[in-house]
């Protein structure tokens, strides 16, 4: 059955959630979030009642805009973007066989999901708009863009069903039977970027792990697409090595990690693995890139008092401190902060109001440290300022 359609139903939740159909993806390629709302002047909606139903509603709205805020183009989507471009482009006409493909590394939260999922979305709307002849209703429907979010332990067949149900293809009968009619889907949809999220749950502990790794690559081989792949800890994964040690990897966005020196896989001679890091500030260039995306976000908020670039001027180090650099934490932060600043009638996002949110245990955990160390270090100041010999003393 079809699920309804948006403008179907009024009651349905207004977000979007993980595609797991290709009707799902279109939703998500057409997705246009909130608008920043039409605010009228301050003192008229300081006038009005908090129960007035037009102000709730204004709030409610603004809510909705801010859980939505905006999505940066950071220079690590950026660049991968222009990497799966170019693969997309490389393998378009390349001869059947392993056609190269994309591993995206990184820890939780650093945007790995959402990454990838704008750049499809920017390639397939690039595609409606080049060749708008490819979606006109025909006997086959063209799904240029395959996502895929894997689930724990999957097997081999669960990853063909995965994509059997999002092309609408029968996921009856055996493995070998699914697997013959997604490659014929493949093709026939015209897919050309095949993403596939969480590749992590193909965990080496479990028995279909191998199994899995090599059905991946049965798909690299077999299907004419470009193959993008995230994933936490990649490369301790049966994907690229089966097991040895490797060396320790630097946290930055965009460095290829030294090789793993365990034995190769079939899969580690099909697919290059770059990493996303959560942001540093270890040059003048990386304190820009994050400069750059608080600016975007603080650009984006729809409050009445909050000022200009404060966040973005004063407030961008502590903002990496209470984060970790990571672009979950700042959305999440700045989300939140937005919303409780109209509730508490503040209508500015203030590093009071910040320091109020908790934020995952993961980041209240980084900042904690990062607040220990700070606290250790101006102490350590202190009392040298204390013990520093006066100059009358320093001469006698
Ligand atoms: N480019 C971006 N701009 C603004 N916010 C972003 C961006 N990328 C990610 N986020 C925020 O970070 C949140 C987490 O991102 P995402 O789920 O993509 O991370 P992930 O690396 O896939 O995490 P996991 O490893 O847990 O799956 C998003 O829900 C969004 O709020
Ligand atoms: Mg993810």
């Amino acid at each position: 059955m079809m699920a309804p359609r948006p403008e179907e139903s009024e009651s349905l939740h207004p977000g979007l959630a993980e595609p797991r159909t290709h009707e799902d993806w279109f939703d998500y390629v057409f997705y246009e979030p909130p608008p920043p709302p039409h605010l009228p002047p301050y003192d008229i909606y300081l006038a009005m009642d908090k129960e007035d139903p037009e102000r709730r509603r204004l709030d409610h709205s603004r809510n909705q805009y801010h859980s939505a805020l905006v999505l940066a183009w950071t220079p690590a989507v950026r660049h991968f973007e222009s990497e799966i471009t170019e693969l997309l482009a490389a393998n378009e006409m390349a001869p059947p066989g392993a056609r190269l493909g994309l591993l995206i590394d990184g820890p939780p939260t650093v945007g790995k999901s959402t990454l990838v999922k704008m750049i499809g979305r920017k390639f397939e709307q690039g595609l409606r708009r080049d060749f708008p002849e490819r979606f006109a209703p025909r006997l086959g429907v063209y799904v240029p863009v395959v996502y895929i979010s894997l689930t724990d332990q999957v097997t081999p067949k669960q990853i063909s069903l995965a994509i059997a149900r999002y092309l609408s293809v029968s996921t009856s009968g055996t493995k070998d039977t699914v697997d013959d009619r997604v490659l014929t889907a493949i093709t026939a949809c015209g897919t050309q970027l095949l993403i596939f999220d969480d590749l992590h749950f193909l965990d080496c502990s479990h028995k279909e792990g191998r199994a899995s790794n090599d059905h991946i690559k049965f798909l690299a081989n077999h299907t004419p697409c470009t193959i993008i792949g995230t994933g936490v800890d990649l490369e301790e994964s049966p994907l690229l090595s089966e097991g040895g040690p490797s060396g320790p990897v630097k946290s930055n966005t965009r460095v290829k990690s030294p090789p793993s020196s365990g034995p190769r896989t079939q899969t580690a001679g099909r697919f290059s693995r770059q990493e996303l890091a959560p942001f540093t500030l270890d040059s003048k260039t990386e304190i820009l890139w994050w400069v750059g995306v608080v600016h975007s976000l603080e650009n984006a908020l729809c409050l009445y008092r909050h000022e200009k670039n404060s966040l973005t001027r004063r407030h961008w180090r502590y903002l990496h401190a209470r984060t970790n650099g990571s672009i979950a934490g700042l959305h999440a932060l700045l989300r939140r902060s937005a919303v409780r600043a109209i509730a508490q009638g503040t209508e500015a996002v203030t590093r009071e109001i910040m320091d109020s949110i908790v934020l995952s245990y993961a980041h209240e955990r980084a900042y904690a440290k990062v607040v220990e160390l700070q606290s250790r270090q101006s102490a350590k100041s202190r009392s040298k300022l204390n013990k520093k010999p006066s100059a009358a003393e320093g001469n006698a």
